[in-house]
C-alpha cells in the first residue's frame, strides 16, 4: 500500500477512534449529573451504576487508547511531532485524558456509593470535555500556528 493511503486509513480511523472517545466524555458526566440526583441505594442508583461501568470499560477506555496510539502514529509519520498547532493540540488532549481519569475515580466513587459531588459539580465537568473539542478540531484542521 502507498505510504499516503496507509495514512488517510490510519487518520480515518483515528476520526473513529475520537467520535467514540468524545461521545462517552460528554455522555458519561451528564449521567452522573442524574445519579448524584438519585437516591443511594435505589434502583435508579443501581441502574446508573451499571449504565455507567459498561460506558467506561466498553466505549470510553478502549476509544481513548485507540485514539491515542494512532494520533500518535500520525503525529510521528507526517508531522515528526513538529509544529505549534499539534503542540497546543497535545496540551489540550493530555488535559482532556485528566478529565477522563477523573471520571474514571468518579465511575469508582459511585460504585462503591461513596460519592460526594453535586449535581452541580457534574455539570460543570460536562461542559470542559466540549470547550476542549472545540479548541482540539480547531488547532487540527486550521492549523492557526
Ligand atoms: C491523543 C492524541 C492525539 C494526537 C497525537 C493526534 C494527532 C493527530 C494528527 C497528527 C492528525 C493528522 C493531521 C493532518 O493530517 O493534517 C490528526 C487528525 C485529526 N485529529 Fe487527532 N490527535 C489526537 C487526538 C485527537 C482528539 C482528542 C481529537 C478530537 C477531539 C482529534 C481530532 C482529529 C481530527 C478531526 C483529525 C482530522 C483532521 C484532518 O483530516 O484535517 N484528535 N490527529
Amino acid at each position: 500500500m502507498r505510504a499516503q493511503a496507509m495514512y488517510e486509513w490510519i487518520k480515518a480511523f483515528h476520526v473513529m477512534a475520537v467520535i467514540s472517545w468524545m461521545a462517552g466524555m460528554l455522555y458519561l458526566p451528564r449521567l452522573m449529573v442524574y445519579h448524584a440526583e438519585a437516591q443511594t441505594g435505589s434502583i435508579q442508583s443501581e441502574t446508573f451504576k451499571i449504565m455507567e461501568r459498561r460506558l467506561l470499560k466498553g466505549i470510553i477506555n478502549p476509544a481513548m487508547i485507540a485514539t491515542w496510539v494512532l494520533g500518535l502514529y500520525l503525529a510521528w509519520s507526517a508531522f515528526g511531532f513538529k509544529g505549534g498547532w499539534l503542540h497546543g493540540k497535545l496540551l489540550l488532549v493530555f488535559i482532556l485524558s485528566g478529565i477522563h481519569g477523573m471520571l474514571v475515580k468518579h465511575v469508582r466513587n459511585f460504585a462503591n456509593d461513596s460519592n460526594v459531588k453535586s449535581p452541580r459539580y457534574f455539570r460543570i465537568l460536562n461542559e470542559i470535555p466540549a470547550l476542549l473539542m472545540v479548541g482540539i478540531v480547531i488547532l487540527v484542521i486550521v492549523k492557526p500556528f
